[in-house]
């Protein structure tokens, strides 16, 4: 999170420093219970407006950020593909300058080009927020998660987390790669060779290690949190799913008794229950962190915001 000309943008965790990462996670934790609806609303953002820009589907990302912006203060405007100029073919960046010369106060992009947030960066004054750009990055996701993780296992330094899937077209894994190995986490990356590919390994922003395995049974004890994605078959081309999948790399119930006592277990959503995820293990509130992500999620976002456009 820089500045660029004026304005703040989170557009990745990529390059975040650990400071910087760190203080919006403490910022979230404070804002909690405003989050949440126990306290009432701030101040801090009133008479300012947001707009979500969300060029691609979305439940938990765009009502969290519409969530986060009235608990600040602040209204929304909802402008999505379907109802919008977007379907006659107007350019998404003339979009996006046309809601800024409307006055709103930040832009949150969602959109299934990677990218595109940043080339709306380019051409906007006001902050611009990455809500999830293709297969690149979504970094308030990662940012939720890094919280949820430290509030069960107290701090990420030092803690193993295996992410399992579909690691290749998950702008989720990317965020929480960077973010993770910044905070000193080292990370498992495991899924079949055709959605783990081995040069992931390289992109740890360090000092935590990133590995790959393509065996998930080998790394099941060894792990203090599990992130499973969701099979992303909108961006998929052809054969990159085994027929096997669910048997090698499913959280299964069998496989949920392998982990830790005291391993948790995350998922961004959405689920393909049955798929990636038994719905014994997503609903097993001894293990699943799901719903507490989805939660931290208004309150890392109300941070974002505040930081960006306070
Ligand atoms: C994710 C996304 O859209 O990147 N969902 C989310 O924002 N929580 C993950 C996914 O779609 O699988």
């Amino acid at each position: 999170m820089g500045r660029d000309g004026h304005a703040r943008h989170l557009l990745g965790l990529d390059g975040m420093d650990r400071g910087v990462l760190e203080e919006l996670l403490e910022e979230a934790e404070r804002l909690r219970p405003v989050a949440s609806g126990r306290e009432p609303a701030l101040r801090r953002l009133a008479g300012r407006i947001v707009a979500n820009l969300f060029f691609e589907d979305s439940t938990r990302t765009r009502c969290s950020f519409t969530i986060a912006a009235k608990r600040l203060g602040a209204e929304t405007v909802d402008v999505t593909t379907a109802g919008s100029s977007i379907s006659k073919g107007e350019s998404l960046l003339d979009t996006a300058l046309t809601l800024e010369a409307m006055g709103v106060a930040g832009l949150v992009v969602r959109s299934p080009g990677s990218g595109t947030p940043h080339r709306i960066a380019g051409v906007v004054a006001c902050p611009v927020i990455n809500a999830g750009d293709g297969r690149h990055e979504h970094p308030t996701q990662g940012l939720l998660d890094i919280l949820t993780l430290r509030q069960r296992l107290g701090s990420v330094t030092g803690r193993t987390v295996a992410i399992v899937g579909d690691v290749a077209n998950s702008r989720v894994a990317r965020s929480a790669l960077f973010g993770l190995t910044v905070m000193g986490a080292d990370v498992l990356l495991v899924g079949p060779p055709t959605l783990v590919p081995r040069d992931m390994a390289e992109i740890s922003a360090g000092p935590g290690r990133v590995t790959v395995g393509h065996d998930l049974d080998a790394v099941l004890d060894r792990v203090d949190a599990i992130m499973t994605l969701r099979i992303q078959k909108e961006r998929q081309t052809g054969e990159e799913i085994p027929p096997d999948y669910r048997q090698r790399y499913g959280l299964t119930i069998e496989r949920a008794r392998r982990l830790r006592p005291d391993a948790i277990v995350l998922h961004p959503g959405p689920m393909n229950r049955g798929v990636e995820i038994d719905s014994e293990v997503a609903d097993d509130p001894g293990r699943s962190v799901i719903v507490r992500q989805v939660s931290n999620g208004v309150a890392i976002r109300m941070a974002v915001l505040a930081r960006c456009l306070g």
